[in-house]
């Protein structure tokens, strides 16, 4: 066998001693978000380097010791797609992180960074992926997910004396956008139900064991009973695998993007997957979140090229746009903006903030409220860290914003 069956962990741990043992109390959060304190550090590194990502190592560690704390969980994958710095790899894996890959080039990276990384820490969720990639996902993953029954009925040889978790779709997804919800008969992700006797079959044919059960309905999620909900429905199909031991119920975990949002209350749902856990103690509970490890701990930090004033439109151009951040032409997302050359002025204008890329969705920010804003201010795009760099491009052969990181003292 390549992969361990797992048994039953201490809550709250990951991969080592517990959380609490290594960790103490909890540590209270700030409110105000951490680039008004470092505000002079980040000015200086736009006078240098802007356009440009920058991460917070603190806020990354606070986060992932947030996620760690949520001790039903017993063990939290970093879904990598959402930034792969150096930097916020190492700050997870120094917190006893797993990571969660979708491509080779994923796998491979994560090997480089930590060649003797084990491979209990590593969790390989591809989809619509040639059978090469599952035989070598196989070779590097300790933890392998299976989102479709077509690789069991076409290479059951890629699979004999494997161990396996399938991706069961609920049917219905969440998230703040529809091309982020990941269930549903629009989503292209994961087996129906009705499905599941079919891949029971076909496992047993090819020699392999299925040992989990993984559900992701969607991300920017801030409705805390999606998990329970997930976590239900998965229990409720463990029985037809004799050896179902673990549930992965996936990322998604949002953090407050829109104004007046509210922040996902973690302990609270906690004390629900705790419940869960009694009445199910046969089984383990996973996560896999990128957005809540990485979302908030990132800026992207641009100088404003020129101002525009059109009809009744003002528009604030800056030297970097969706090359950059991809999120509100894609998605709609919305990322607070701020002139943070002249932070705590009053907000007085109202204004599209755009970039130099020739789509008219070259929009960062709409109808945003800030002082009067000049060339050659540095504007702070926030909640910027996730699904960032890692989904930017060259488009229009502009090179997308660099990245740097405030290191922690
Ligand atoms: C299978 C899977 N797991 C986890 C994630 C991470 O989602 P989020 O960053 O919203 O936590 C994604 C995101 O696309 C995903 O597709």
């Amino acid at each position: 066998m390549h992969n361990h069956l797992l048994g039953h962990r201490t809550p709250g741990t990951g991969f080592g001693p517990t959380y609490h043992a290594l960790l103490g109390e909890p540590p209270v959060i700030s409110r105000s978000p951490w680039w008004r304190r470092k505000r002079q550090a980040l000015l200086q590194i736009a006078g240098e380097a802007s356009p440009c990502f920058v991460y917070d190592e603190a806020s990354l560690h606070e986060a992932a010791e947030q996620m760690l704390r949520l001790s039903a969980i017993d063990r939290c994958f970093y879904a990598i797609k959402a930034s792969h710095h150096p930097s916020v790899l190492r700050a997870f894996y120094q917190k006893g992180l797993g990571f969660e890959c979708v491509s080779l080039g994923e796998l491979e990276l994560i090997r480089q960074h930590f060649p003797k990384l084990d491979p209990e820490r590593i969790l390989f969720t591809p989809n619509f992926v040639p059978q090469k990639e599952y035989e070598t996902g196989f070779g590097y993953a300790g933890h392998v997910t299976l989102d479709g029954i077509r690789p069991l009925e076409l290479w059951p040889e890629t699979f004999a004396s494997r161990h396996i978790m399938v991706r069961v779709d609920p049917g219905r997804g969440h998230g703040h956008h529809r091309h982020v919800r990941t269930a549903g008969a629009q989503s292209k992700f994961g087996v129906v139900p009705e499905a599941l006797p079919r891949v029971a079959h076909l496992a047993k044919r090819a020699g392999a064991t299925v040992v989990g059960l993984h559900a992701h309905v969607g991300s920017g999620i801030l409705q805390r009973e999606t998990w329970l909900e997930t976590a239900r429905f998965l229990a409720s199909f463990a029985e037809q695998f004799s050896q179902v031991r673990l549930l992965n119920i996936g990322g998604g975990f949002g953090v407050p993007e829109h104004p007046g949002a509210v922040a996902l209350d973690l302990d609270a749902l906690n004390s629900e997957l705790l419940e869960f856990r009694k009445a199910h103690p046969q089984l383990s509970l996973w996560v896999e979140p990128g957005r809540y490890l990485v979302a908030e701990a990132g800026v992207l930090l641009a100088r404003v090229t020129q101002i525009k004033k059109k009809g009744n439109t003002r528009y604030v151009g800056i030297e970097t746009g969706m090359n950059s951040l991809i999120r509100p032409a894609l998605y709609g997302a919305c990322h607070r903006i701020v002139n943070l050359s002249r932070l705590g002025e009053p907000c007085t204008i109202t204004a599209e903030v755009v970039g130099p890329i020739c789509e008219t969705g070259d929009t960062l920010g709409h109808a945003q409220r800030l002082p009067p804003t000049q060339e050659g201010d540095v504007l702070l795009i926030a909640t910027a860290g996730a699904y960032g760099r890692t989904m930017s491009s060259d488009y229009n052969l502009r090179p997308p914003a660099t990245e740097r990181v405030l290191r922690r003292r």
